[in-house]
């Protein structure tokens, strides 16, 4: 349980920036990927399917954490608007994380292509293969992708607003830092 009323519990601040730093990476390691026609797209490829599926497990993780330990309520005098849209977006994040992982790995199903961890670790198909299918689902993921990066841009700047302009307390119970 959260033993803090105005912090998040350190294992979720850590898989906090964490995975913020890891699905940054993500983003530009794919747009990087599909612009490049060199060898460095076999290159980015194999870094990005082992680090999506790393973010997914992560993101397991770290729904299990956020399920265990309530977050620290948001100031009483934020507008019910922005309460919503607070709510809404962590959700909508939460969803993203989990499900660009699962719909990159179901269109290389869907494709026939292996989902290879390592040289020897192969992961199980998770979807029939089908061309018709491998096409929506690679639009289905270069779509969500964006999504996540709007949504991130979003909570970029609702953090930069309540750390630098209502100074209520908000950002800091996620970098666990309080200026006296
Ligand atoms: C949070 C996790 C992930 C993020 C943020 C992400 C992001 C992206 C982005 C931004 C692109 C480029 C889309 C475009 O503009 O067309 C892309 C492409 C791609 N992703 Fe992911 N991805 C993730 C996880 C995965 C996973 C787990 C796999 C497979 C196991 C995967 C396989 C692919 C493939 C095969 C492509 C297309 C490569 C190509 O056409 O050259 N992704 N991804």
């Amino acid at each position: 349980m959260n033993t803090s009323s105005t912090s998040f519990v350190f294992t979720a601040r850590v898989l906090h920036w964490l995975m913020a730093l890891l699905i940054l990476s993500m983003l530009f390691i794919g747009i990087g990927m599909v612009a490049s026609v060199s060898e460095r797209h076999a290159w980015l490829l194999s870094i990005h399917k082992p680090l999506g599926i790393a973010i997914l497990i992560l993101a397991v993780v770290r729904l299990i954490v956020r399920l265990r330990n309530p977050p620290p309520p948001l100031p009483d005098d934020l507008p019910a608007v922005q309460k919503l849209a607070a709510h809404a977006s962590h959700w909508l994040l939460y969803v993203l994380m989990l499900l660009i992982p699962l719909v990159g790995w179901a269109m290389l199903s869907a494709g026939g292509y292996p989902v290879m961890l390592s040289h020897s670790l192969r992961l199980p198909p998770i979807f029939p293969v089908s061309g018709a299918a491998f096409a929506i689902l690679r639009h289905m993921h270069a779509w969500l992708a964006m999504l996540l990066f709007l949504t991130f841009l979003a909570h970029l700047g609702a953090a930069l607003y309540h750390g630098l302009i209502r100074r209520d307390g908000v950002l800091s119970s996620m970098t666990g830092y309080r200026p006296k």
